[in-house]
Protein backbone atom coordinates (compact mmCIF):
# COMPACT_ATOMS: atom_id res chain seq x y z
CA UNK A 1 0.00 0.00 0.00
CA UNK A 2 1.19 3.43 -0.98
CA UNK A 3 1.97 5.81 1.54
CA UNK A 4 -0.63 8.57 2.42
CA UNK A 5 -0.19 11.62 -0.31
CA UNK A 6 -3.21 14.05 0.15
CA UNK A 7 -5.07 15.08 3.92
CA UNK A 8 -8.33 16.20 2.71
CA UNK A 9 -11.84 16.56 4.53
CA UNK A 10 -12.69 13.48 3.42
CA UNK A 11 -9.01 11.38 4.27
CA UNK A 12 -10.06 12.88 7.60
CA UNK A 13 -14.18 12.33 7.55
CA UNK A 14 -13.56 8.82 6.78
CA UNK A 15 -10.21 7.99 8.72
CA UNK A 16 -8.88 6.49 5.43
CA UNK A 17 -5.61 6.86 3.84
CA UNK A 18 -6.13 7.70 0.57
CA UNK A 19 -9.13 9.96 -0.78
CA UNK A 20 -10.75 7.28 -2.53
CA UNK A 21 -13.99 5.88 -2.40
CA UNK A 22 -15.42 2.85 -4.38
CA UNK A 23 -19.33 3.80 -4.80
CA UNK A 24 -21.99 1.71 -4.40
CA UNK A 25 -22.41 -1.01 -7.22
CA UNK A 26 -26.12 -3.21 -7.73
CA UNK A 27 -25.03 -6.97 -7.16
CA UNK A 28 -21.26 -6.22 -7.31
CA UNK A 29 -20.39 -4.33 -4.32
CA UNK A 30 -20.34 -6.90 -1.65
CA UNK A 31 -18.00 -7.74 1.62
CA UNK A 32 -15.29 -9.11 -0.36
CA UNK A 33 -15.10 -6.04 -2.86
CA UNK A 34 -16.05 -3.42 -0.07
CA UNK A 35 -13.06 -4.89 2.60
CA UNK A 36 -10.56 -4.62 -0.04
CA UNK A 37 -11.87 -0.99 -0.57
CA UNK A 38 -11.21 -0.25 2.89
CA UNK A 39 -8.15 -2.05 3.56
CA UNK A 40 -6.72 -0.75 0.55
CA UNK A 41 -6.45 2.40 2.40
CA UNK A 42 -10.34 3.69 0.84
CA UNK A 43 -13.57 3.17 1.69
CA UNK A 44 -16.42 1.20 -0.19
CA UNK A 45 -20.22 0.64 0.23
CA UNK A 46 -21.72 -3.06 0.21
CA UNK A 47 -24.57 -1.96 -1.59
CA UNK A 48 -28.10 -3.12 0.08
CA UNK A 49 -30.31 -3.29 -2.79
CA UNK A 50 -28.26 -6.27 -4.15
CA UNK A 51 -30.57 -8.05 -1.12
CA UNK A 52 -34.10 -7.40 -2.54
CA UNK A 53 -36.32 -7.88 0.09
CA UNK A 54 -34.06 -10.02 2.00
CA UNK A 55 -32.18 -7.80 4.84
CA UNK A 56 -31.33 -10.98 6.43
CA UNK A 57 -28.84 -11.57 3.76
CA UNK A 58 -27.75 -8.51 3.93
CA UNK A 59 -26.82 -8.57 7.64
CA UNK A 60 -25.02 -11.61 6.63
CA UNK A 61 -22.95 -9.77 4.25
CA UNK A 62 -22.42 -6.87 6.32
CA UNK A 63 -21.27 -8.93 9.12
CA UNK A 64 -18.89 -10.94 6.77
CA UNK A 65 -17.23 -7.58 5.80
CA UNK A 66 -16.71 -6.49 9.37
CA UNK A 67 -14.51 -9.98 9.83
CA UNK A 68 -12.89 -9.11 6.67
CA UNK A 69 -11.77 -5.63 7.28
CA UNK A 70 -10.30 -6.94 11.10
CA UNK A 71 -12.08 -3.68 13.14
CA UNK A 72 -11.95 -1.21 9.89
CA UNK A 73 -15.10 0.66 9.28
CA UNK A 74 -17.01 0.25 6.40
CA UNK A 75 -19.92 1.26 4.93
CA UNK A 76 -23.37 0.50 2.85
CA UNK A 77 -24.69 1.92 -0.11
CA UNK A 78 -28.67 2.72 0.43
CA UNK A 79 -30.85 3.94 -2.70
CA UNK A 80 -33.72 5.92 -1.92
CA UNK A 81 -36.33 5.76 -4.89
CA UNK A 82 -39.25 8.37 -4.14
CA UNK A 83 -41.61 5.72 -6.28
CA UNK A 84 -40.33 2.62 -4.25
CA UNK A 85 -41.20 4.73 -0.63
CA UNK A 86 -39.18 4.76 2.26
CA UNK A 87 -40.65 2.24 4.28
CA UNK A 88 -39.09 -0.63 1.93
CA UNK A 89 -35.66 0.28 3.65
CA UNK A 90 -36.58 0.15 6.85
CA UNK A 91 -35.89 -3.30 7.34
CA UNK A 92 -31.86 -2.41 5.77
CA UNK A 93 -32.02 0.31 7.84
CA UNK A 94 -32.90 -1.63 11.22
CA UNK A 95 -30.00 -3.78 10.10
CA UNK A 96 -27.35 -0.80 9.11
CA UNK A 97 -28.57 0.44 12.83
CA UNK A 98 -27.81 -2.93 14.99
CA UNK A 99 -24.95 -4.05 13.36
CA UNK A 100 -23.35 -0.17 14.09
CA UNK A 101 -22.46 -0.06 10.84
CA UNK A 102 -19.83 3.66 10.49
CA UNK A 103 -20.21 5.13 7.12
CA UNK A 104 -23.61 5.29 4.93
CA UNK A 105 -23.76 6.43 0.93
CA UNK A 106 -27.43 7.64 -0.06
CA UNK A 107 -28.40 8.42 -3.46
CA UNK A 108 -31.48 8.97 -5.64
CA UNK A 109 -33.71 11.09 -4.05
CA UNK A 110 -33.65 12.94 -1.01
CA UNK A 111 -32.46 10.86 2.31
CA UNK A 112 -34.47 13.04 4.55
CA UNK A 113 -36.62 10.48 5.57
CA UNK A 114 -33.90 8.01 6.83
CA UNK A 115 -31.58 10.43 8.14
CA UNK A 116 -32.65 11.23 11.34
CA UNK A 117 -32.27 7.29 12.54
CA UNK A 118 -28.75 6.89 10.73
CA UNK A 119 -27.88 10.17 12.91
CA UNK A 120 -29.08 9.01 15.84
CA UNK A 121 -27.19 5.98 15.40
CA UNK A 122 -23.89 7.62 14.76
CA UNK A 123 -23.82 7.01 11.63
CA UNK A 124 -21.39 9.25 8.79
CA UNK A 125 -23.43 10.24 6.14
CA UNK A 126 -22.50 10.87 2.11
CA UNK A 127 -25.58 11.78 0.41
CA UNK A 128 -24.54 11.38 -3.78
CA UNK A 129 -27.10 13.40 -5.32
CA UNK A 130 -27.47 13.10 -9.76
CA UNK A 131 -27.03 17.00 -10.12
CA UNK A 132 -25.77 20.18 -8.45
CA UNK A 133 -29.08 21.60 -7.72
CA UNK A 134 -30.08 18.38 -5.73
CA UNK A 135 -26.12 18.58 -4.18
CA UNK A 136 -27.00 22.09 -3.23
CA UNK A 137 -29.80 21.52 -2.03
CA UNK A 138 -29.09 18.62 0.06
CA UNK A 139 -26.52 19.92 2.20
CA UNK A 140 -29.10 21.86 4.17
CA UNK A 141 -29.85 18.52 5.64
CA UNK A 142 -28.02 16.72 8.74
CA UNK A 143 -25.60 15.30 5.78
CA UNK A 144 -21.76 15.19 6.89
CA UNK A 145 -20.70 14.83 2.95
CA UNK A 146 -22.00 15.70 -0.24
CA UNK A 147 -20.82 13.69 -3.51
CA UNK A 148 -21.89 14.68 -6.87
CA UNK A 149 -22.45 12.85 -10.01
CA UNK A 150 -21.54 14.40 -13.17
CA UNK A 151 -22.99 13.10 -17.19
CA UNK A 152 -19.90 10.67 -17.82
CA UNK A 153 -20.59 8.49 -15.01
CA UNK A 154 -21.73 4.54 -14.97
CA UNK A 155 -25.41 3.86 -13.95
CA UNK A 156 -27.30 6.95 -12.86
CA UNK A 157 -26.29 10.16 -13.85
CA UNK A 158 -29.39 12.00 -13.55
CA UNK A 159 -30.94 14.12 -15.88
CA UNK A 160 -28.90 17.10 -16.33
CA UNK A 161 -25.72 15.57 -17.41
CA UNK A 162 -23.14 18.50 -17.07
CA UNK A 163 -19.28 17.40 -17.84
CA UNK A 164 -17.59 16.83 -14.97
CA UNK A 165 -14.85 19.63 -15.99
CA UNK A 166 -17.97 21.99 -15.85
CA UNK A 167 -19.13 21.16 -12.93
CA UNK A 168 -16.83 20.33 -10.12
CA UNK A 169 -15.86 23.87 -10.28
CA UNK A 170 -19.26 24.57 -9.34
CA UNK A 171 -19.82 22.33 -6.81
CA UNK A 172 -16.70 23.33 -5.16
CA UNK A 173 -18.24 27.11 -5.15
CA UNK A 174 -22.08 26.02 -4.03
CA UNK A 175 -21.29 23.02 -1.66
CA UNK A 176 -20.21 24.05 1.49
CA UNK A 177 -19.44 20.37 3.36
CA UNK A 178 -16.64 18.15 2.10
CA UNK A 179 -17.04 17.20 -1.44
CA UNK A 180 -16.60 14.50 -3.69
CA UNK A 181 -16.68 14.43 -7.19
CA UNK A 182 -17.66 10.96 -9.55
CA UNK A 183 -18.08 10.38 -12.69
CA UNK A 184 -15.38 9.75 -14.99
CA UNK A 185 -12.34 9.58 -12.33
CA UNK A 186 -10.48 6.61 -13.04
CA UNK A 187 -6.79 7.98 -12.74
CA UNK A 188 -4.41 9.39 -10.74
CA UNK A 189 -4.66 12.72 -13.34
CA UNK A 190 -7.99 12.64 -12.17
CA UNK A 191 -7.59 12.74 -8.68
CA UNK A 192 -5.04 15.45 -8.96
CA UNK A 193 -7.56 17.33 -11.20
CA UNK A 194 -10.62 16.82 -8.79
CA UNK A 195 -8.86 18.42 -5.81
CA UNK A 196 -7.45 21.40 -8.08
CA UNK A 197 -10.99 21.94 -9.16
CA UNK A 198 -11.71 22.03 -5.33
CA UNK A 199 -12.56 18.86 -4.52
CA UNK A 200 -11.72 17.14 -1.50
CA UNK A 201 -11.86 13.29 -3.09
CA UNK A 202 -13.37 10.90 -5.72
CA UNK A 203 -16.04 8.54 -5.88
CA UNK A 204 -15.25 5.41 -8.52
CA UNK A 205 -17.15 3.04 -10.23
CA UNK A 206 -16.53 2.22 -13.74
CA UNK A 207 -12.62 2.21 -13.23
CA UNK A 208 -13.65 -0.32 -10.32
CA UNK A 209 -15.11 -3.40 -11.84
CA UNK A 210 -12.12 -4.91 -13.19
CA UNK A 211 -10.84 -5.56 -9.79
CA UNK A 212 -10.10 -9.12 -8.44
CA UNK A 213 -12.45 -8.61 -6.16
CA UNK A 214 -15.70 -8.08 -8.18
CA UNK A 215 -17.24 -11.45 -7.90
CA UNK A 216 -18.49 -11.41 -11.63
CA UNK A 217 -17.61 -13.91 -14.68
CA UNK A 218 -13.71 -13.73 -15.70
CA UNK A 219 -15.21 -12.93 -19.36
CA UNK A 220 -16.97 -10.13 -18.50
CA UNK A 221 -13.91 -8.42 -16.76
CA UNK A 222 -12.05 -9.57 -20.15
CA UNK A 223 -14.28 -7.92 -22.15
CA UNK A 224 -14.36 -4.49 -20.10
CA UNK A 225 -10.28 -4.32 -20.49
CA UNK A 226 -10.53 -4.47 -24.09
CA UNK A 227 -13.24 -1.71 -24.41
CA UNK A 228 -12.44 2.35 -25.50
CA UNK A 229 -14.04 5.27 -24.55
CA UNK A 230 -17.11 4.82 -26.69
CA UNK A 231 -18.37 2.13 -25.38
CA UNK A 232 -21.29 2.96 -23.52
CA UNK A 233 -24.51 4.30 -24.09
CA UNK A 234 -27.04 7.14 -22.06
CA UNK A 235 -30.98 4.69 -22.55
CA UNK A 236 -33.83 5.28 -20.63
CA UNK A 237 -33.40 9.04 -21.75
CA UNK A 238 -37.12 9.70 -22.55
CA UNK A 239 -38.55 7.84 -19.76
CA UNK A 240 -35.91 10.64 -17.50
CA UNK A 241 -34.29 7.63 -15.66
CA UNK A 242 -30.69 8.11 -17.71
CA UNK A 243 -29.01 5.19 -17.30
CA UNK A 244 -25.56 5.22 -18.83
CA UNK A 245 -24.52 1.46 -19.58
CA UNK A 246 -22.45 -1.03 -21.89
CA UNK A 247 -23.18 -0.73 -25.34
CA UNK A 248 -24.28 -4.34 -25.58
CA UNK A 249 -27.71 -6.26 -27.17
CA UNK A 250 -29.92 -4.60 -24.36
CA UNK A 251 -28.69 -1.18 -24.65
CA UNK A 252 -29.25 -1.25 -28.58
CA UNK A 253 -32.44 -2.34 -27.86
CA UNK A 254 -33.50 0.28 -25.26
CA UNK A 255 -31.70 3.19 -27.44
CA UNK A 256 -33.88 2.19 -30.26
CA UNK A 257 -36.81 2.41 -27.87
CA UNK A 258 -35.88 5.97 -26.95
CA UNK A 259 -35.52 6.68 -30.77
CA UNK A 260 -39.07 5.99 -31.24
CA UNK A 261 -40.21 8.24 -28.05
CA UNK A 262 -41.66 5.37 -25.77
CA UNK A 263 -42.39 7.13 -22.48
CA UNK A 264 -44.22 3.90 -20.53
CA UNK A 265 -41.64 1.55 -18.76
CA UNK A 266 -43.19 -1.78 -19.94
CA UNK A 267 -41.89 -1.76 -23.52
CA UNK A 268 -37.81 -0.86 -21.55
CA UNK A 269 -38.65 -4.08 -19.04
CA UNK A 270 -37.30 -7.31 -21.08
CA UNK A 271 -34.21 -5.38 -21.50
CA UNK A 272 -34.37 -3.50 -18.19
CA UNK A 273 -34.73 -6.34 -15.66
CA UNK A 274 -32.02 -6.09 -12.70
CA UNK A 275 -32.52 -9.89 -12.76
CA UNK A 276 -31.05 -9.63 -16.32
CA UNK A 277 -28.29 -7.41 -15.36
CA UNK A 278 -27.24 -10.20 -12.45
CA UNK A 279 -27.47 -13.08 -15.12
CA UNK A 280 -24.88 -11.61 -17.05
CA UNK A 281 -22.62 -11.10 -14.07
CA UNK A 282 -22.93 -14.63 -13.11
CA UNK A 283 -22.60 -16.24 -16.80
CA UNK A 284 -20.44 -13.42 -18.42
CA UNK A 285 -22.46 -13.26 -21.17
CA UNK A 286 -22.51 -9.58 -21.20
CA UNK A 287 -24.35 -9.08 -24.12
CA UNK A 288 -27.76 -9.08 -22.32
CA UNK A 289 -28.87 -6.63 -19.60
CA UNK A 290 -28.22 -3.09 -18.98
CA UNK A 291 -24.80 -3.32 -17.53
CA UNK A 292 -23.52 -0.02 -15.87
CA UNK A 293 -20.67 1.04 -16.96
CA UNK A 294 -19.19 4.94 -18.10
CA UNK A 295 -16.39 5.95 -20.42
CA UNK A 296 -13.78 5.79 -18.01
CA UNK A 297 -13.90 1.98 -18.25
CA UNK A 298 -11.35 2.97 -20.76
CA UNK A 299 -8.95 3.37 -17.99
CA UNK A 300 -9.82 0.00 -16.86
CA UNK A 301 -7.18 -2.38 -18.82
CA UNK A 302 -6.41 -4.73 -16.71
CA UNK A 303 -7.77 -7.37 -14.00
CA UNK A 304 -5.89 -7.12 -10.72
CA UNK A 305 -6.52 -6.30 -6.88
CA UNK A 306 -7.90 -3.33 -5.18
CA UNK A 307 -5.14 -2.44 -3.79
CA UNK A 308 -3.02 -2.34 -7.19
CA UNK A 309 -5.57 0.01 -8.60
CA UNK A 310 -5.06 2.21 -5.90
CA UNK A 311 -0.96 1.90 -6.05
CA UNK A 312 -1.58 3.27 -9.49
CA UNK A 313 -3.71 5.63 -9.15
CA UNK A 314 -1.41 7.21 -6.38
CA UNK A 315 1.35 6.82 -8.24
CA UNK A 316 -0.32 8.18 -10.95
CA UNK A 317 -1.04 11.02 -8.76
CA UNK A 318 2.55 11.69 -7.35
CA UNK A 319 3.75 12.20 -11.47
CA UNK A 320 0.54 14.18 -11.96
CA UNK A 321 1.53 16.86 -9.07
CA UNK A 322 5.09 16.58 -9.85
CA UNK A 323 4.37 17.40 -13.76
CA UNK A 324 2.41 20.47 -12.25
CA UNK A 325 4.58 21.64 -10.00
CA UNK A 326 7.54 21.96 -12.98
CA UNK A 327 5.19 23.91 -14.93
CA UNK A 328 4.74 26.29 -12.50
CA UNK A 329 7.24 29.23 -12.73
CA UNK A 330 7.85 30.16 -9.42
CA UNK A 331 6.65 28.52 -5.98
CA UNK A 332 2.92 29.97 -5.22
CA UNK A 333 2.26 29.57 -1.08
CA UNK A 334 -1.79 31.15 -1.90
CA UNK A 335 -3.64 33.16 -3.96
CA UNK A 336 -2.31 36.41 -2.07
CA UNK A 337 1.16 35.12 -3.24
CA UNK A 338 -0.35 36.21 -6.82
CA UNK A 339 -1.04 39.57 -5.75
C1 LIG B 1 -21.99 -1.54 -12.37
C2 LIG B 1 -22.42 -0.31 -11.61
C3 LIG B 1 -23.43 -0.42 -10.67
C4 LIG B 1 -23.82 0.70 -9.93
N1 LIG B 1 -24.80 0.56 -8.97
C5 LIG B 1 -25.09 1.60 -8.15
C6 LIG B 1 -26.00 1.46 -7.08
O1 LIG B 1 -26.59 0.40 -6.88
N2 LIG B 1 -26.22 2.53 -6.27
C7 LIG B 1 -25.57 3.73 -6.47
O2 LIG B 1 -25.78 4.66 -5.71
N3 LIG B 1 -24.71 3.90 -7.49
C8 LIG B 1 -24.44 2.87 -8.33
N4 LIG B 1 -23.54 3.03 -9.34
C9 LIG B 1 -22.86 4.35 -9.51
C10 LIG B 1 -21.49 4.37 -8.81
O3 LIG B 1 -21.60 4.20 -7.43
C11 LIG B 1 -20.77 5.68 -9.09
O4 LIG B 1 -21.54 6.78 -8.64
C12 LIG B 1 -20.45 5.88 -10.56
O5 LIG B 1 -20.05 4.67 -11.14
C13 LIG B 1 -19.34 6.91 -10.73
O6 LIG B 1 -19.06 7.14 -12.08
P1 LIG B 1 -17.95 6.28 -12.90
O7 LIG B 1 -18.65 5.04 -13.31
O8 LIG B 1 -17.62 7.19 -14.04
O9 LIG B 1 -16.80 6.05 -11.98
C14 LIG B 1 -23.19 1.95 -10.14
C15 LIG B 1 -22.18 2.05 -11.12
C16 LIG B 1 -21.80 0.95 -11.85
C17 LIG B 1 -20.69 1.10 -12.87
Amino acid sequence: MRDALFDTAITRLFGIRHPLLCGGLHWLADARYVAAAVNAGGMGFITCMSFPGDPQAFRREVQRCRELCQGKPFGVSVAISRRAGPERLDPFIDVVVSEGVRFVETSGDSPAAILGRLKQAGCIVMHKAPTLKHATSVQQLDVDAVAVVAGEAGGHPGTVMLPQIIQAPLAADRIHKPLIVAGGMSTGRHLVAAIAMGADGVLMGSRMLVADEIWAHAAYKKHLTTLDEHATLVVMKTLRANHRVLANESARAAADLDDSGVTQFEPYAPHASGELAREAYRTGNFERGLLSAGPSVVFANEVKPVEAIFDQIIDEAAEALHRTTRAVVRPVAAREACA
